[in-house]
This record gives C-alpha cells, structure tokens and sequence, in this order.
C-alpha cells in the first residue's frame, strides 16, 4: 500500500508514519512535513526506500501542488490512505477564549483573501479581495483555516485521481485526524472560536467527499482520538476531560486498527477511536 500523510514532523503524525511502515513491510510512504525535524530525519535513514519525504505548507496552493508532483513516481500512480493530520490551534498556542481575541490569522476576512484592495475599508468584503498575490502565488494568509480546511480540501483535490485509480477490491481511504470540538452539538463550553470552526468545517468537507467517493470507491472519515500528549495539546493537558493522556504512539496504533477496519460502510462518519462510538455532527 502507499500512504501519505501530513503534518509527518511531529506528534500524532510522526507516529502515524511510523505506525504505517513498521507494521506494514511492503508499504510506501509520503511524509508531508512544513518542518523536517531529526526523528523524521531519523526514520527517513530506517526506511530510505519506503518512505519519501516532502516539503508541505498547506496554507500555500504552490507548495500544495509541488508536493504532489513530487510524489508521482514513489506512489506509482496510485494511493491507498491519504491521512489529513496536520493541524494547528492557533498560531499563538492558544485558542480564542473569547470573540474578542478574533484576529486575522483565525479566520477574518483572510479566508478568502491574500491581498487587501486598495481603499477598501476594514471588515467583510469577500468577493472583491483577489486570493493571489502579485505574482499570481494563490495563498491563504489565515493560518488555522487554511491548515485545517482549505489546505487539505486542496490537496484531497491534487491527490484524487491517484484515490480513485488504486483500483483495488479494498477502497481507497481519506482520513482526517478530528477533534471533538468540532461537534456544534456536543458544544457546551464555547471558546476556540477559529479552531472549532475550521475542524466542523472540516468534517463537512469529509461528509461531502464521502458521498462523491462512493461513486469511485473512495471512503472518507473522521477520527477523534481525544487528548493526545503534543505540542498542539500542552496547553490544555491539565483540563483534560479524559482519565488518560494518549501518547503519538498508542494513538497511532489504535488509528490505524480503525483504519483497516474501515470500509464503505464507514465512510461519512466522526468516530471516537477509542470507543468506537459516533460522534453527533
Ligand atoms: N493533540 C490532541 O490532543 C489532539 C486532539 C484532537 C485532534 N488533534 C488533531 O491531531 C492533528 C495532529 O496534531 P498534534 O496533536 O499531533 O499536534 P502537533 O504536534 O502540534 O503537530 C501539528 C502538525 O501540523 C503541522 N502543521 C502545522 N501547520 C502546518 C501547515 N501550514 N502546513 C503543513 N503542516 C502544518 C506541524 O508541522 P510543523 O512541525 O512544521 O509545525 C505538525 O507536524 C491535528 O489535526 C489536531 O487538530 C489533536
């Protein structure tokens, strides 16, 4: 099998790549990493022929396309599994507590704009902003919703023909890591407001792909692997609602169990890997 996964640097990512290569001796690779740390580095010394690793800033089209192009002849024309990992609270570390603490790197008007028009006041404006730079560079300046959401829409885009030609009895798998937070339903704390809203965007867009995927034997969903002991979750390990800290590994292994279950039947759903349970949208 070959697999691609992002945010290949660090945390739950890492230890998915890992996961991946060393419990399945034929597979394939691709680690998408914005940031080649030393373990990668490290695993890609291990694994030299089985894995490939590639430069990945999902807030930028260019490097979007860049690392698919760079993953053609390693994947042979078709991929198995393509893991949406990456992620980012915030850039500061921290999500918003309150609307007030809203800026442009959450998820203002820099969604759907590069370039601020000349003359335009502040606010919502949204069809008159270009999304490309000077020299035509499509980008999104607005980190969490372009590494949550917009990013791996894109990239799902660049990578489905090579989805839907593995052609094999098994479907092709598109998986995104979820939060919790992303249930409106489940919402009873507020707060987060960027990254809530870009991880129930993203399971939209997963919801979505399932139903196009059913039609080229493509299943798609989403799980929820509570705290996990990173970076991303340092913050906020002493709120925990959970009796465990998960660790990359543990968690990587569990994703993975879930994953090769998977099948048609699964696709559109936001499962808690642990319990196995549904998680409502
Ligand atoms: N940890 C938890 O408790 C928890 C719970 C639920 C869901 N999740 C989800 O799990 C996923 C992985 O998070 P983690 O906990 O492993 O966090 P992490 O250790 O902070 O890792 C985040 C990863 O995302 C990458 N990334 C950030 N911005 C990027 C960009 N613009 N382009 C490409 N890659 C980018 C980072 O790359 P760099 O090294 O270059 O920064 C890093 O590899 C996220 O989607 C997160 O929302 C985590």
């Amino acid at each position: 099998m070959s697999a691609f996964v992002t945010g290949g640097s660090r945390g739950i990512g890492l230890a998915l790549v890992q996961a991946i290569l060393r419990e399945n001796p034929g597979s394939r690779v691709v680690a998408a990493a914005r940031t080649v740390s030393e373990p990668l580095e490290a695993l890609k010394a291990q694994y030299s022929n089985r894995l490939l690793v590639v430069n990945l800033d999902l807030t930028e089209e260019a490097s979007i396309q860049d690392a698919t192009q760079a993953t053609e002849d390693f994947c042979q024309g078709s991929l198995q599994l393509l893991v949406h990992n990456a992620g980012l609270m915030h850039p500061s570390g921290r999500g918003e507590n309150s609307i007030t603490r809203l800026d442009m790197n959450s998820f203002n008007k820099a969604i759907f704009h590069g370039t601020k028009a000349p003359g335009r006041k502040q606010g919502l404006e949204l069809q008159t902003y270009p999304l490309q730079d000077n020299d035509g560079t499509s980008f999104c300046r607005c980190q969490v919703m372009a590494t949550n959401v917009v990013g791996p829409a894109l990239l799902t885009k660049a990578l489905y023909p090579r989805l839907k030609s593995a052609g094999q009895k098994e479907p092709s798998k598109v998986v995104a890591v979820g939060a919790g937070v992303a249930s409106i339903s489940g919402n009873q704390a507020g707060g987060w407001y960027s990254y809530r809203t870009s991880k129930t965007a993203m399971n939209a867009f997963m919801k979505n792909l399932s139903i196009e995927g059913a039609r080229h034997n493509v299943t798609a969903f989403s799980l929820y692997p509570q705290m996990v002991d990173t970076t991303l979750s340092k913050p906020y390990v002493k709120g925990n609602p959970y009796p465990e800290l998960r660790s990359p590994e543990e968690t990587a292994e569990r994703m993975l169990e879930l994953i090769h279950s998977f099948g048609m039947n699964d696709s559109g759903r936001f499962v808690n890997i642990w319990s196995r349970q549904d998680i409502a949208w």
